[in-house]
């Protein structure tokens, strides 16, 4: 594949970066993640709005604008062969002497490149996945789009050890997110999600169901949710630009509702795919 990085299209694997990149050295940088069907980039706007929020609260350099942004994404897009994929764009402070303190006038780096994304068929999502839960262990900046992931890492790999695709995350009693996506529950006919704030993803597929919900007359809205809420709920949904609405069928060993995909889930995972269009 084709990446582009600090102004080159280059093959992936004679992309290089320095050592002393401050992404490499101290995880300073942001990214983002998002899916592109048919060739055409899916809700890019929000993700660049999301970019320069992620930028403008660690105090770097945004080295394009949207316009410029769009063009090596879709330059990036079209060389690896258009279709469905993911496109993975990342800024760091750029390459210094190593000191904590920001270096003067160096320019970030920045890199975009792409990979094949099969989105999840409608039966796999119907199997559900199968979630823990655990502590937040992470830093109070969680609405940052950072680079520096490595409770994530840790979260995913905790999962799958114990057989489950997924964590999610509960600070202080509340429940936030999961490590890599963000959260719904359906309680009595009534979508809900975490309040938005600095202990979790500003998610553009949350978003967009939350949009697609008011479409469909469906009740939904941000509230403050616990492990009893998770609990009592009839239906868990995780939300991903990479992995789309995706029901949760089993918490903690426990079923969560009847145990299945539920049918809230199947009107918007159906929302959700005419929106694609
Ligand atoms: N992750 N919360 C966290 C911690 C995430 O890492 C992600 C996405 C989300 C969902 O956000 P969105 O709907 O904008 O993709 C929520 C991406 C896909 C990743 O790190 O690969």
């Amino acid at each position: 594949p084709t990446v582009y990085l600090d102004g080159l299209y280059l093959p992936q694997g004679e992309a290089r970066v320095p050592v002393l990149d401050r992404g490499f050295i101290f995880g300073d940088g942001v990214y983002e993640v998002l899916p592109v069907y048919a060739g055409e980039p899916f809700r890019l706007a929000q993700h660049l709005e999301r970019l320069e929020r992620s930028l403008r609260l660690t105090a770097m350099a945004n080295p394009h604008g949207r316009e410029g942004w769009e063009r090596v994404i879709r330059e990036v897009v079209r060389r690896n062969g258009g279709g469905d994929q993911s496109v993975y764009l990342q800024v760091t402070r750029g390459a210094a002497r190593r000191d904590h303190a920001f270096p003067d006038d160096t320019p970030p780096t920045a890199l975009v490149m792409s990979s094949p994304l099969t989105p999840p068929s409608a039966e796999d999502l119907a199997r559900g996945a199968e979630v823990i839960s655990r502590p937040d262990p992470r830093w109070l900046h969680c609405d940052i789009k950072t680079t520096s992931l490595l409770p994530n890492v840790l979260l995913r790999q905790e999962a799958l050890e114990a057989d489950a695709d997924e964590v999610i995350l509960v600070r202080d009693g509340v429940v936030t997110e999961a490590a890599t996506a963000n959260l719904f529950l359906v309680r009595d006919g009534r979508l809900l999600t975490p309040q938005q704030g600095p202990h979790l993803l500003p998610g553009i597929t949350r978003d967009l169901v939350l949009e697609l919900a008011a479409d469909q007359g469906i009740p939904a809205g941000e509230a403050a949710l616990d492990r009893t809420d998770l609990a009592a709920a009839d239906e868990i949904w995780l939300t991903s630009s990479t992995r789309e609405v995706r029901p949760v069928t089993r918490l903690d060993g426990r079923p969560v509702g009847t145990g299945e995909a539920g049918p809230l889930w199947r009107r918007l995972h159906t929302a959700y795919q005419a929106c694609k269009d």
